[in-house]
């Protein structure tokens, strides 16, 4: 269940001049409750100067390595990265819920798969996870990675993936870019957009006969390769994306928020909310708050981290009636079709309204 576990900082390792990596110590009994999958992420909680900080941060970690590590890059003005950073320390003690995100494909010893990924700076870390696990569990298996950074000294995991390369010689190619250097070769310059992926795919890649395609980095950058890929002839379910909260995304869920409230003025639902098997109602105005924060306000203890829509810690399932949701960059199409919605997002479009936590 998606609830919160001490575990024990065991090493905050530096990666680069601005990121981290933490290491944890999960106790035998956590176990098998912190196992996870490639790509996935764990949703941390602490305390900085009395006030609780929730974040997600995705696992580097392969998942044969026997560690549980994540990676946090320190960006302008973040409490929990900057605490991170610059404060954490082995001995500390972090809140986790356990992993969670879809952002992998089903893995089987005996295919002979090709996977291919494009990554901007941080987005490295569930990817490095993937491209470990990947490799180890399909030996036959082969990968790309393009990898985009504004410099040489900004790219993380730069040695993991040299070993990387050592190791899996003939089945990884690995593609550095950088933005603010300068390159012999145009094509490895610059950032990836939908022109540099079509180029890339061009010159590297045979799209048709790619299983999987990765793309973890910001907004502007996950919809320019999609948009690549698609006219490429990729197709949809193959290509799997992970954002990272931008403030484009900000703005766009104000906007469709205001557009929302605008229309449904005046009415209001009863909303059930069923968490750990008991379940507590409320009301709630169509034009007031989200799910979510309506009941945390009235004291309930619901998973959550971004509050944007994008690292899915809030999933719930709708069992009865209709919401509105402002953004959705986390449900996959065939969740929302099961009636999946993030409560931090939603809003209430008829009379009542069940929301369980408890239905996965
Ligand atoms: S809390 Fe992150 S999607 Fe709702």
């Amino acid at each position: 269940m998606r609830h919160f576990h001490s575990l024990r900082v065991a090493e905050v390792k530096k990666e680069t001049s601005d990121c981290v990596s933490i290491k944890f110590d999960v106790p035998a009994e956590a176990a098998e409750l912190f196992k996870f999958t490639q790509g996935q992420y764990l949703t941390l909680r602490i305390d900085i100067n009395g006030e609780e900080v929730r974040r997600s941060y995705s696992i580097c970690s392969g998942v044969n390595d026997g560690e549980l590590r994540v990676a946090v890059k320190e960006v302008e003005g973040g409490k929990f990265s900057t605490y991170a950073n610059r404060s954490l320390k082995a001995g500390d003690v972090i809140e986790a819920m356990p992993p969670m995100g879809n952002f992998f494909v089903k893995l089987d010893a005996s295919k002979k798969g090709d996977y291919t990924a494009f990554v901007a700076g941080s987005g490295i870390t569930p990817v490095l996870s993937i491209i470990k696990t990947t490799l180890e569990t399909e030996p036959e298996s082969e990968f790309t990675l393009f990898y985009s950074n504004r410099n040489f000294g900004g790219i993380i995991f730069r040695e993991a993936l040299e070993d990387l390369k050592d190791r899996y010689m003939n089945r990884l190619r690995v593609f550095h870019l950088l933005s603010r250097e300068t390159s012999e070769v145009a094509l490895f310059a610059g950032r990836i957009d939908e022109a540099k992926c079509t180029a890339l795919c061009n010159a590297l890649v045979d799209v048709e006969h790619t299983d999987a395609f990765y793309i973890c980095g910001p907004e502007l950058m996950i919809h320019g390769v999609k948009d690549s890929l698609q006219k490429a002839g990729a197709a949809k379910e193959k290509v799997l994306f992970e954002l990272f909260t931008s403030p484009v995304l900000g703005a766009l869920q104000q906007k469709a928020e205001k557009a929302s409230e605008a229309r449904y003025s005046g009415q209001s639902a009863q909303v059930e909310l069923i968490l750990d098997g008991t379940s507590m109602t409320f009301d709630l105005p169509y034009d007031g708050k989200n799910v979510l924060d309506a009941a945390l306000a009235l004291g309930a203890d619901l998973p959550f981290a971004c509050k944007g829509g994008v690292c899915c810690t809030c999933r719930a399932k709708l069992t009865e009636g209709e919401v509105h949701m402002a953004v959705n960059y986390s449900l996959e199409e065939e969740e929302v079709e099961r009636g999946f919605i993030l409560t931090c997002q939603s809003h209430p479009r008829s009379g009542k309204i069940v929301v369980d936590f408890d239905q996965q």
